[in-house]
């Protein structure tokens, strides 16, 4: 009996030092989780702040060039004219870069709210956007009929522009584009899945996480335009909506990115 009350003792000193375990786990957890967001935010309003108080700045460059260039245009030697041109070519392309990590913080610090979006319409807008691009590259669509979400339309808009962008910047010379837009069945409850697939020149699977990196980009400048910012911007957005986006690609034949939305949210 002694034995018994014993054992009972030390089984529910065990539970009690287990429960108190966890808790401390759980309250550290929330207090790196916290800590976590707190410098994420700061980290953005730095973006923020930073690209765009760069933009004067760089205005002044570049309307200070532009104004050498006219005044000297007749009497410039051609090496001069041409560093000039250098330097003024130089400015625009930070302006790009500029005006693209602004639109990067945007995403979480100027937020619109959810409110139901019907995807069609969306891809409807931005198929007609991408219209003359469309017909450069031949490209034909597959598409399926997309459902209504609740979603930030601006946003959702974004991420089809940037994807399907993509589809038809990274396409193979030799052949016509192929674009899908199709639905795709979701393991998570509540969710719904979106397939954007192409023919393009795709890429070695390796690199499928990275180029949601900012400023990541597997190719030349000199090949494909572009400055490696609108896959990050797409991640952003998805996230911000709850949901993911991943990438799959085979070298030479397509890229299909995947992406999984909630189709509502619970009000703060
Ligand atoms: N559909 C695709 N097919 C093949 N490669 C792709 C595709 N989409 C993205 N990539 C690769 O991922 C990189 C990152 O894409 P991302 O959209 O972020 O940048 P970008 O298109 O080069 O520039 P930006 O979007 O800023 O104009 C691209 O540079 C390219 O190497
Ligand atoms: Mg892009």
């Amino acid at each position: 009996m002694i034995r018994v009350v014993q054992s009972f003792a030390v089984t529910r000193e065990r539970q009690l030092s287990y429960s108190n375990q966890l808790e401390q786990e759980v309250s550290r957890t929330a207090a790196v989780r916290k800590e976590l967001e707190r410098s994420n935010r700061e980290l953005q309003d730095f973006a923020f702040v930073a690209s765009h108080d760069l933009q004067e700045p760089l205005r002044k460059i570049r309307s200070y060039g532009d104004r050498i260039k006219t005044r000297l245009s007749e009497n410039l030697d051609p090496i001069s004219e041409q560093d000039l041109g250098r330097m003024l070519n130089a400015a625009e392309r930070m302006q790009g870069l500029i005006n693209d990590i602004l639109a990067l913080s945007r995403v979480s610090s100027k937020p619109q709210a959810f409110v139901p979006t019907n995807l069609n319409t969306v891809l409807d807008e931005v198929l007609d956007d991408l219209e003359i691009k469309m017909q450069q590259s031949r490209a034909i669509v597959k598409r399926e009929p997309l459902p209504t979400i609740e979603a930030d339309p601006v946003q959702m808009r974004q991420l089809f522009q940037n994807l399907l962008g993509n589809a038809l910047k990274f396409i193979r010379p030799d052949s016509s584009a192929e674009l899908s837009v199709l639905n795709m069945p979701t393991t998570l409850p509540g969710t719904i899945g979106i397939a954007f697939g192409d023919n393009g020149i795709g890429f070695d699977d390796k690199h499928a996480e990275k180029i949601f990196t900012v400023f990541q980009r597997l190719n030349t400048r000199s090949e494909y335009e572009g400055s490696g910012v609108g896959l990050a911007i797409c991640r952003r957005i998805v996230e911000r909506h709850g949901g993911q986006i991943e990438a799959k690609g085979v070298v030479g034949q397509g890229a299909i990115f995947t992406v999984v939305l909630p189709k509502v949210h619970r009000k703060a």
